[in-house]
């Protein structure tokens, strides 16, 4: 370890004295669960950020109408402007959507020398040239990583981390919307319209539907990725689109029969050196990792030179998922603001980690025992488990003459009490041995 490095007054600057504070535009879906972060995990963004973080001000069109978080009284506004040009904002997060006012208003900010957060598709795909721009001649950030598939971390990668490779393609499922109804066609063969009324309840479909069912919104996420791949500007007008509006229920059966989903899928790849888009609905074998997405999920699948195939998938819809994102590049942005900090590293860790001992973890268990085949043996099997407070989810037994296999899975109870039943079946006189024994993970109890 190098000790110089760990004290070298380089690499962790003093954090700015005063708070990092917040301009919040649009307090729907999306600005009500930033607002939300912001408010309940302060203290705990302070050490990402190196400063406090503190929400300003929230404009909203109507500040009358209730919201989906309590704000602190005096910080809803209907002056947008007033907020973009309130000279104690250093961050403005638009999540207000749409082209106008939100591009007059981001153009302001950032003439204003604030940093810039939006979660803006619509906008980015047709004027993010423009808007990067400004913000690079203004020496602030633009950060938009919730603008493509929600809360999972695409953005950053493409931008960041494969900037040493070559991307051959990308392949994704972009919308949530429009993969929440095919999946509800697929499963259980639900008509298009109450699919549609589900995820819109849920807060997932745009003002406008038609922009998720005719494809527009996968295309401006599309455009937005595509320039990210290969560096050049590519416009939602770019890329080619087909919505899923003409798949029925009968060609999502159709295809199921012969191994396949039906996926809205959107492609960009790099062919003889142009760049080719494009939107539209797809078969995939059901072994193909975009398949295995479902509901409102989105993925995103890059191909690149060396790192091969990455696997990017998360929820891409939803409030929660989204202020992840926002609050993710509202910290990077605070970090520009509070001085030359780089973020939490090793070195910046003042405690040890408290470790939790090993027998505290919640586990669930396959189980395979030999037994005597006779009466009252799957009765003190069980008095057994329950001894030790495990609860059993399912057992099935298989004779052999006198002998028997009685196959178990538990619920979720601590490691410490599945060892204790372990070892007491292995005393168990009715219990010839333990032949096998497996943790279960990835169901929804664990
Ligand atoms: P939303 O629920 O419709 O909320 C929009 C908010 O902006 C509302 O609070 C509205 O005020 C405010 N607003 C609209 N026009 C305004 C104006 N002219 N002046 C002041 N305030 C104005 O929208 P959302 O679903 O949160 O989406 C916001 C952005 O995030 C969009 O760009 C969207 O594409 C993007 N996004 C959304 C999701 C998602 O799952 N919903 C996911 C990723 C990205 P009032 O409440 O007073 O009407
Ligand atoms: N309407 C969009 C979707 C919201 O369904 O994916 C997230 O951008």
């Amino acid at each position: 370890m190098n000790d110089d490095h760990q004290n070298s007054p380089d690499v962790v600057a003093a954090p700015a004295a005063g708070p990092v504070r917040i301009g919040l535009l649009g307090c729907g879906v999306v600005g009500s669960a930033v607002a939300r972060v912001l408010l309940e995990q302060g203290s705990a963004l302070q050490n990402r950020a190196g400063a406090p973080v503190e929400l300003a001000a929230v404009a909203v069109r109507d500040p009358q109408k209730p919201r989906n978080v309590e704000l602190p009284s005096g910080l809803v506004t209907n002056d947008a402007r007033g907020v973009v040009s309130d000279p104690t904002i250093d961050i403005v997060v638009e999540v207000m959507g749409g082209m106008e006012p939100a591009a007059r208003l981001i153009i302001e900010a950032i003439r204003n020398k604030k940093h810039v957060v939006t979660a803006n598709k619509e906008l980015l795909a047709s004027s993010g040239s423009e808007l990067m721009a400004a913000a690079d001649a203004a020496g602030v950030d633009l950060l938009f990583e919730a603008s493509v598939a929600g809360g999972i971390p695409v953005v950053r990668p493409l931008k960041e981390s494969l900037a040493g490779d070559r991307v051959r393609r990308v392949m994704g499922i972009l919308n949530g919307t429009t993969n929440f109804i095919l999946t509800r066609m697929s499963e259980n063969e639900e008509s298009f319209e109450i699919a549609l009324a589900e995820a819109d309840r849920l807060g997932y479909t745009e003002a406008d539907p038609s922009a998720d069912l005719e494809g527009h919104d996968a295309a401006a996420k599309l455009a937005i990725l595509s320039s990210l791949a290969y560096g050049a500007h590519v416009v939602t007008g770019d890329v080619e689109r087909e919505g899923i509006t003409k798949v029925s229920v009968d060609d999502v059966r159709a295809a199921h029969d012969m191994g396949y989903e039906i996926k809205l899928v959107a492609v960009a790849e790099e062919v003889d050196g142009m760049v080719s888009a494009r939107v539209h609905p797809a078969m995939l074998p059901k072994t193909h990792p975009l398949a295995a997405v479902r509901n409102e999920f989105n993925a995103v699948f890059v191909e690149t030179d060396h790192a091969g195939e990455l696997m990017f998938y998360g929820r891409g819809a939803g409030g929660g998922p989204t202020a992840s994102a926002i609050v993710g590049d509202i910290m990077e942005a605070a970090r520009s603001v509070s001085g030359a900090f780089q973020g939490p590293a090793y070195h910046h860790y003042d405690e040890k980690a408290a470790i939790r001992a090993p027998g505290e973890a919640a586990v669930r268990y396959y189980i395979v025992l030999s037994v005597l085949d006779r009466p009252g043996v799957l009765a003190s099997v069980a008095a057994t488990f329950a001894d030790s407070n495990v609860s059993i989810a399912s057992v099935r037994q298989e004779g052999h003459g006198q002998a028997a296999t009685l196959t178990l899975i538990t619920h979720t109870a601590t490691e410490a009490q599945h060892q204790e039943t372990f070892s007491r079946l292995e005393h168990l006189d009715v219990v010839d041995r333990i032949e096998s024994q497996m943790r279960v993970l990835g169901t929804d109890e664990v």
